[in-house]
């Protein structure tokens, strides 16, 4: 929605320590970042090496680096970590991945000069959030079964709870006079929480799903506080 968007000023959010990371470096220091991505090789035994690797012993460019490789190289491009924090997604065996896209990284960088990246939870926003700003917020996903949880993009799982709690935050941004927008599952429990708000269908291509024959049009909400 940013990169869609393009505002001139824009405040971003995501709890996720390596993904802000990683938009952070990009933001401020593009030529370490293309240096340090000559390094990687496209190779099983690499890629589970750099995979263990602690990132806490790491620069913030290595960091980066590091993440946009797993990126490219790793099954599906999925990001995902056990519960000690640890990403676990299998090499993806691909033939040529395009580790270094120098061309869309610049673009990357500018589009985020000026832009404020923060790590943390959602109910930050509250404390950034004016009167009259637009918000997007897009969260894991609610589980269209028991089966289908993929909500491990941090070691934190997001479960009903945080759904509930994400709920009266839209509701208190609605009541400081923000345009707010919200993207989920097409799930009762959605439905509920956001009843009385403007509650769109869309269809939407999955990207991302390890099972490929789920990979096909499923619905999904859009959900806002205007027309
Ligand atoms: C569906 S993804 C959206 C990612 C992003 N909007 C994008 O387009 O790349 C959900 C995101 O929510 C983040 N997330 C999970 N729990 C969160 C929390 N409690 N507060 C803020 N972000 C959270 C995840 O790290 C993940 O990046």
């Amino acid at each position: 929605m940013f990169f869609y968007l393009l505002p001139s000023k824009a405040v971003l959010i995501d709890s996720n320590e390596e993904l802000v990371n990683f938009y952070k470096v990009v933001q401020s220091n593009l030529p370490a970042l293309l240096k340090d991505l000559e390094k990687h090789q496209n190779a099983r035994d690499y890629f589970y090496r750099i995979r263990a690797a602690d990132v806490n012993k790491m620069t913030e460019v290595e960091r980066a680096s590091r993440f946009l490789y797993l990126n490219k190289t790793a099954y599906n491009g999925l990001f995902r970590v056990n519960r000690n924090g640890q990403f676990n997604v299998p090499f993806g065996n691909y033939k040529k991945p395009k580790i270094k896209d120098k061309e869309n990284l610049n673009q990357v960088s500018k589009a985020l000069k000026g832009v404020e990246i923060l790590t943390g939870d959602f109910e930050r926003v509250l404390k950034y959030a004016q009167k009259g700003a637009f918000i997007y917020l897009d969260p894991p996903y609610h589980p269209l079964s028991v089966t289908a949880r993929f909500t491990s993009y941090t070691s934190n799982d997001f479960g009903v709870e945080d759904q509930k709690r994400l709920a009266v935050v839209f509701r208190k941004l609605d009541q400081k006079g923000c345009l707010v927008m919200l993207s989920n599952s097409d799930t009762p429990l959605i439905k509920e929480l956001y009843r009385g708000y403007n509650i769109a269908k869309v269809y939407a291509r999955r990207a991302i799903n390890c099972k490929g024959n789920k990979r096909g049009v499923i619905t999904e909400l859009v959900i806002r506080n205007y027309g």
